[in-house]
């Protein structure tokens, strides 16, 4: 038997048992004539102490060798800690050690596998199975299983069943670029990696299997953000027989009971929003709802007044920043220059300081009066002490980069606390949006999204203008999940298929399979799909995915631990009877 207990159990209650434990050495601290081990595995540490006068020789010379992440097992007595250590589970107790046995040798480690450790994210990542042994990066996968664990038990019971759909597929259009991988049986034929299960699941519900859901990895290679993978796990769910109410109801209760679950809060019903609204006032289809700083926008009041970049611009807009009319000039220099960050990319910003003593100063006040800054103040909400923000341009630049700094002003402000969970829906989102470059409509959500029944007509007059039966899910400023009610009449979907440009030709090489299972009998349906690794880092109090997934890529998509994606040999090349071009110097 390797160990009779586990490094995280032992208490005051079990001193003068003999026990084996197996583990890691984290540390081991030599004064001579005693060494002290913690010895490490998941569940915690236990202090291990071997003495000169009560260890066996043998045991106590061999200690003195042993060193940072060797494996071992002991045996010994449990006994009371002189120095007791609050800081861990077993902080009252020590192991006086009389069998020591070494499993393993461990090179040095290339860094220090504690909480803080003075290892960069590269190196870390190079040696993943090292930084897994932290408590803090171990913890946040535990929480992950946790998550999942109780999604299963909670989608379960509501009858869904969970079905495995193919990973080697045909593209499904999800709006980023498809993972493809040659087929040797089919030379000079690709499958792709799938973007979501999105067909299938549709297919399940013609199938008849009325609910389903399945945890899933999803592949998309698109440019990577702290919010994104290339490889993530979508929570991925159908109904039939069911409108958007329904879907919204069923995966609103889901989600209160895992924030009441596994944070202990309470939310008794998710706030709405249509996605206009957002746009309007928060800049952004995923707002945080946590803190204010609303949009007012400004044109009716600061238009033909004599101040020319504001004639121009086709929005004004202004958010009123809590007690900040005590920033000073240099200050608000450094938001002015945030904000021309080519990231944000903003021409610059017109400020207003709603003074304490009820006046107002501006940056713009050779063209604007007390009495017409006070209607300003009105519009956006400020009240004495605040400051005014605003940026003024083209109406979707202008949101993004309002939106922007709302957020980083909230960020510096603290006003974005992890431990407060603020769930949103967004719904009416526009079906179709226009590609300018393109001459051509992209479906905002997926081409299967079905418009609202009563604005079918507006397909044929104003496509742009019609709304999708298709919502979203933020989370704390995150869009945590989205869905839609599908389309299942087939002549609906090929009319949806030829906004999109696509010719009946390659609509029917396409999605055939689909427009040909929607003439047997397809049921009413819709569904959605969460973004797990969103939910569970949110949940877990941070926004960077990666430390919630156990191997990660990094942001130019490596995997820095096995170094890929790498290349082929020439005999697997040949096989798949493909040529590569000249590569890329390493
Ligand atoms: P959508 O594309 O909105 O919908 O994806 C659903 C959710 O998946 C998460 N997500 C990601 N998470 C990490 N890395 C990524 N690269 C990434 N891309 C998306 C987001 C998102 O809300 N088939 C539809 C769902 C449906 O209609 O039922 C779909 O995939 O949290």
């Amino acid at each position: 038997m390797y160990r009779t207990h586990d490094c995280g159990s032992l208490r005051l209650d079990d001193i003068n048992q003999n026990v084996t434990l197996s583990g890691w050495v984290q540390k081991s601290r030599n004064k001579g004539f005693i060494v002290w081990v913690d010895l490490r595995d998941r569940y915690g540490i236990t202090q291990l102490i071997f003495d000169e006068k009560r260890s066996p020789n043998n045991v106590f010379e061999i200690a003195q060798s042993i060193g940072r992440e060797f494996v071992i097992q002991i045996k010994g007595l449990v006994i009371k800690r002189e120095s007791k250590n609050p800081e861990i589970s077993t902080g009252d107790i020590e192991v006086l050690v009389n069998e020591l046995n070494i499993l393993n040798e461990s090179k040095t480690p290339p860094f220090t596998l504690e909480d803080n450790t003075d290892g960069g994210e590269e190196l870390r990542m190079q040696y993943r199975y090292l930084d897994l042994r932290r408590k803090s990066v171990k913890e946040k996968l535990l929480f992950r299983s946790k998550v999942s664990m109780e999604i299963r038990k909670y989608l379960i019971s509501a009858g869904f069943i969970d079905v495995e759909t193919p990973y080697l597929i045909k593209s499904t259009p999800e709006g980023a670029r498809d993972f493809v991988v040659p087929s040797r049986m089919n030379s000079g034929q690709f499958y792709a990696l799938p973007q979501s299960p999105q067909t299938f699941k549709q297919l399940l519900m013609i199938g008849g299997l009325d609910k389903y859901f399945q945890i899933v990895k999803c592949f998309r290679d698109e440019d990577l953000r702290a919010d994104r993978q290339p490889e993530f796990t979508q929570i991925d769910c159908e109904m039939a027989f069911v409108n958007q109410e329904d879907v919204i109801n069923q995966f609103e209760g889901l989600t209160r009971h895992l924030i009441k679950k596994l944070k202990g809060v309470n939310i008794e019903s998710f706030p709405r929003m249509s996605y206009e609204e957002a746009m309007k006032t928060y800049g952004n289809d995923k707002p945080d709802i946590r803190f204010g700083m609303l949009f007012g926008e400004l044109n009716d009041l600061v238009k033909d007044k004599g101040f020319t970049i504001f004639d121009s611009e086709e929005l004004i807009a202004g958010i009123a920043v809590p007690d900040a009319a005590t920033y000073t000039r240099k200050e608000i220099d450094g938001l002015i220059d945030w904000v021309k960050h080519p990231q944000v990319g903003a021409k610059g910003l017109v400020w207003v300081k709603c003074n304490d003593d009820g006046s107002y100063k501006s940056s713009v006040d050779k063209f604007f009066s007390e009495t017409q800054l006070a209607t300003w103040a009105e519009r956006t909400g400020a009240k004495i002490g605040d400051l005014i923000l605003i940026i003024s341009g083209e109406i979707k630049t202008t949101r993004a980069q309002l939106s922007a700094l709302r957020m980083e002003l909230a960020k510096r402000m603290g006003l974005r606390d992890p431990e407060v969970f603020a769930p949103l829906w967004i719904t009416d989102f526009p079906l179709l949006n226009w590609d300018k470059a393109n001459q051509r409509y992209h479906a905002i959500h997926h081409p299967f999204t079905a418009p609202k029944q009563d604005q079918l007509d507006l397909l044929k007059t104003d496509p742009g203008g019609v709304t999708a039966n298709a919502y979203d899910l933020v989370l704390n400023g995150n869009e945590i999940g989205g869905g839609s009610i599908r389309i299942h009449d087939q002549k609906l979907q090929s009319q949806i298929f030829d906004l999109l440009g696509f010719t009946k030709e390659e609509a029917q090489a396409q999605f055939g399979f689909l427009m040909n299972a929607f003439k047997y009998g397809a049921p009413p349906h819709g569904g959605i799909a969460f973004g797990l690794d969103r939910l569970v880092s949110i949940l877990g109090g941070d926004e960077t995915i990666r430390d919630f997934i156990a191997f990660p890529k990094n942001n130019s998509g490596r995997d820095v631990m096995i170094d890929a994606p790498s290349k082929i040999n020439d005999s697997q090349l040949k096989e798949l009877k493909l040529k590569v071009g000249p590569q890329k110097k390493e």
